[in-house]
């Protein structure tokens, strides 16, 4: 299936996404979890496909991304993967798979590489990983960055208010966002943070900023799940819905269940 707007229909790599930015083409960015959601947002043009650790949330039905596991996003990404033609495929590493030492973390992130056949992974945080993401990258691996509201850190955060608004905040994570272009990330994602630090941030490095909630900037990330509008309730001020898939599915189900019951499901065209 042709893309929307799609100039390109070669693999993305990391070093496209890059020189995108120099050119000033914008990045588009979704996550997905399974085979089905990745083979059709591929097809409809996206540049990089996150399995995000958000799965354990939207797939699971956790209230946060911490229990997730390093198996359960393999899974994840595995059957993504399978899917993907196009896009670059970038696997989260969960909380607790490279927080403990660098050694951990790059043992992790080659296992998710090997098994997973992912593109890249994604790290949240700054100075406090930056050994562990050199590790990493020294192993060969391509490293996207996270920085602002960081949902692994939800418990130390408390809240899910937008972050860096204070000085020493803000300071802290345009420093981080340095030291993780130094260190050799291809992309950093900045999530929830105000539009005017994006800004500077991405006038300052030269990879690409990729924002959820942080303003426009290089590229944009979005939840599946929430821009199609199958996840009741949620709405944030960041998210836009592009569909309204709940209510397409419970029309659609509602209908299957009193065509079964009424007796119209199978017709007699629809039987051997
Ligand atoms: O896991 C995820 O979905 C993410 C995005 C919110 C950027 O990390």
């Amino acid at each position: 299936m042709a893309g929307y707007l799609v100039e390109d229909a070669r693999k993305v790599t990391t070093h496209r996404l890059i020189e995108m930015k120099q050119q000033g083409k914008k990045i588009a960015m979704l996550t997905a979890y399974d085979y089905t959601m990745a083979r059709i947002i591929d097809g409809a043009g996206v540049d990089i496909i996150l399995v995000g650790d958000s799965a354990s949330n939207v797939m699971a039905g956790n209230f946060t991304t911490l229990p997730i596991t390093v198996d359960q996003m393999i899974y994840h990404a595995k059957s993504v993967v399978r899917a993907v033609k196009r896009a670059l495929v970038v696997c989260d590493m969960p909380f607790g798979s490279y927080q403990v030492c660098a050694t951990e973390g790059v043992t992790n992130a080659i296992r998710i590489m090997k098994e997973s056949h992912c593109d890249a992974l994604k790290l949240e945080g700054g100075e406090e990983i930056i050994e562990t993401v050199k590790k990493i990258l020294a192993a060969g691996i391509p490293v996207c960055g996270h920085l602002g509201l960081t949902p692994q850190s939800i418990n130390k955060f408390g809240t899910y208010a937008v972050r860096a608004k204070e000085e020493a905040e803000a300071e802290k994570l345009i420093r981080d966002a340095h030291l993780l272009e130094e260190a050799g990330c291809f992309a950093i994602v900045l999530e929830k943070i105000p539009a005017k630090l994006t800004e500077r941030v991405s006038r300052e490095l030269t990879i690409p900023i990729i924002g959820i909630g942080a303003g426009p900037t290089d590229g944009q990330v979005l939840v599946g799940q929430d821009m199609l509008g199958l996840n009741d309730g949620f709405k944030p001020k960041f998210l836009r819905h592009y569909a309204n898939l709940a209510e397409t599915i419970t029309d659609a189900v509602g209908q299957y269940v009193s065509d079964v019951k009424n007796g119209d499901f199978p017709n007699e065209n629809e039987c051997y």
